[in-house]
């Protein structure tokens, strides 16, 4: 059984689209123990209180130093020793820290085609405004392991998304979460918990 940690920020339908999976029977040998979030209003933290599954605030707004928020983290991801931790909409930097002890066991979902459209100052609709701006007629996501870079790491999946005459960033996104992100997530999990990644 793989004992995932989901760390979020937002809307949590990442989150969602893993833990529906889970259910549905086409993700295997996986569980979600703990959904992490530096948001308190986030509410993937009310998705994941609703099925019982431990929902914690780790805030860098509650510590008075950024290295105080990233003890803090880090300290509550190591005390229960996931074996996958997975970033579902999660916008802050993993600390280095972390990615040393997790080795290839830390993974992501971008919202474009990496390279395109990623790194620093590309999150959430930013993403789709730039793609919408270059005037591509494909994006989609992208499942990565993580590194010490921003979106640099090995890349595990993607899945190429259309982009539609009169789209606007809000409907590209919806689009990209709805044919490609909430299916590559739960399946590069299911991958890793069945050996086959
Ligand atoms: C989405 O745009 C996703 O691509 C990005 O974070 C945003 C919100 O995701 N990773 P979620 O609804 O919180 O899972």
């Amino acid at each position: 059984m793989l004992r995932l940690l989901v760390c979020v920020s937002g809307g949590g339908t990442n989150l969602q689209a893993i833990l529906d999976a889970i259910d549905g029977g086409t993700v295997a040998n996986a569980r979600v123990e703990t959904v992490i979030s530096n948001n308190a209003g986030a509410y993937a933290l009310e998705r994941a209180r609703r099925r019982g599954i431990e929902a914690l605030c780790i805030s860098p707004k509650d510590y008075a130093a950024r290295a105080d928020f990233e003890t803090a983290f880090c300290a509550a991801v190591e005390e229960r020793s996931p074996d996958l931790i997975v970033l579902a909409g999660f916008l802050v930097k993993v600390p280095d820290r972390l990615i040393a002890d997790f080795p290839r066991r830390i993974i992501n979902i971008h919202p474009s085609l990496i390279p395109s459209f990623c790194g620093v100052g590309y999150y959430g609709l930013k993403v789709h405004e730039a793609a919408l701006a270059r005037g591509v007629k494909i994006t989609g996501a992208t499942v990565h392991y993580v590194d010490g870079g921003m979106d640099t790491g090995p890349i595990l999946l993607q899945k190429a998304v259309e982009v539609k005459p009169g789209d606007t960033p809000e409907i590209l996104q919806r689009r990209v979460m709805e044919e490609a992100e909430w299916k590559l997530l739960p399946q590069a999990i299911d991958m890793i918990a069945n050996g086959r990644a």
